[in-house]
């Protein structure tokens, strides 16, 4: 019998007993007068030596998985995009959301950091009065006094041209600490800024080389290559710099060794700076008050005591360490102090 579409009408009258192995029932593939690959069924019929048999092209049987199989894939195909397009959705949801979380938050930080700063501004101000007042008190009284040597008969301007002299140095260290605070209160908000430090640093040294040279301090840079960027803007990582490479400078008038080395540590995802010098070290009594605001050793009106006060912000406002150790009071270094500061590249 032919295909039921067709009208199922009979196409052969014989089967060779063999096919049917003499079973009462049965399925066999096998090739037909066409040539064609047909799968066929039989039975036989009760009591009589029929055999009853219908038969199908294998190709139409296989066309009838393969419609399954197409649509199997084609629902399947269908699921799937249903599915990443409700993910995408709900995906795209949590990330708005999240992303909106993280910018209030980023704005809170933000305000938090200047708050912080205003706190440590006013905490300055006392200190900032007292520290003004003296340069202030010094030149007013000095030009008092040149003022008066001006008007005497005799007038020896030698004198006179020394009074002036404090009167500049006095408003030059007022104007010094003026400046310093200004940099340190300034709003920078420089967010995707990104700094090489070995760049930094080297360009830092060409400015001061000529001057640790005729100091007869000797640099040595040992700058790990390939470093990644760290966080902060240029001018903020220089200024930090600049403060520490100054003190070691200023650590050793008779001459000494100032190094840099600089590390990438991977697993804290934080470029490492090494500024070492072999000065005197630092006291255990000076150690105490480094970091805070307007205190130096140094003679009046030659340092405002500012420098590791506004470094150890800026360090810290860029989620970084600012740390020390001394000769004085740690085996690590052997003579001299040493400064350590970690940024964060991320
Ligand atoms: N490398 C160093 N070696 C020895 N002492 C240091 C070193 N760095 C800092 N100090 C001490 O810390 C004090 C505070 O340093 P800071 O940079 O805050 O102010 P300053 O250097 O005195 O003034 P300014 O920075 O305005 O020139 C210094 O006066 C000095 O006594
Ligand atoms: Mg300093």
């Amino acid at each position: 019998m032919s295909a039921s579409r067709f009208g199922a009408k009979a196409l052969e009258d014989r089967i060779s007993m063999a096919q049917t192995k003499g079973l009462p029932q049965g399925l066999y593939e096998t090739t037909d007068y066409r040539g064609e690959r047909v799968l066929q069924a039989y039975w036989k019929v009760e009591g009589f030596p029929w055999y009853v048999m219908a038969d199908q092209d294998m190709a139409e049987i296989l066309n009838r998985i393969q419609k399954v199989g197409r649509d199997a894939l084609f629902y399947g195909i269908l699921t799937a995009l249903i599915v990443f397009c409700l993910a995408f959705m709900v995906s795209t949801g949590i990330v708005n959301i999240l992303k909106s979380k993280y910018r209030y938050e980023k704005e809170l930080e933000f305000q938090v950091i200047q708050k912080e700063k205003l706190a440590s501004l006013g905490l300055l101000t006392s200190g900032l009065a007292h520290e003004l007042n003296t340069p202030l008190a010094n030149a007013l009284l000095y030009t008092q006094i040149a003022k008066e040597e001006l008007e005497e008969p005799e007038i020896k301007l030698k004198t006179v041209q020394d009074r002036l002299s404090t009167v500049v140095g006095e408003i030059h260290q007022g104007s010094m600490i003026i400046r310093n605070l200004l940099d340190f209160s300034r709003h920078s908000r420089h967010d995707g800024d990104k700094t090489d430090v070995n760049e930094t640093l080297e360009k830092l040294m060409k400015i001061a080389g000529s001057h640790c040279e005729s100091n007869r301090i000797a640099v040595k840079m040992k700058l790990q290559k390939g470093m990644p960027k760290i966080i902060g803007d240029a001018s903020t990582i220089q200024a930090i710099l600049t403060n520490l490479v100054s003190n070691a400078v200023e650590a050793m008038p008779d001459g000494g060794n100032l190094s840099f080395k600089t590390r990438y540590v991977k697993v804290l995802k934080k470029v490492k700076i090494e500024i070492r010098d072999t000065g005197p070290g630092i006291s255990k009594q000076v150690m105490a008050k480094i970091f805070t605001p307007f205190f130096t050793t140094k003679q009046q009106g030659s340092g405002t005591g500012l420098g590791l006060f506004i470094s150890h912000e800026m360090v810290r406002k860029l989620g970084g360490d600012l740390r020390v150790v001394s000769s004085t009071h740690a085996e690590a270094v052997k003579t001299g102090t040493l400064f350590t500061v970690e940024f964060p590249v991320e």
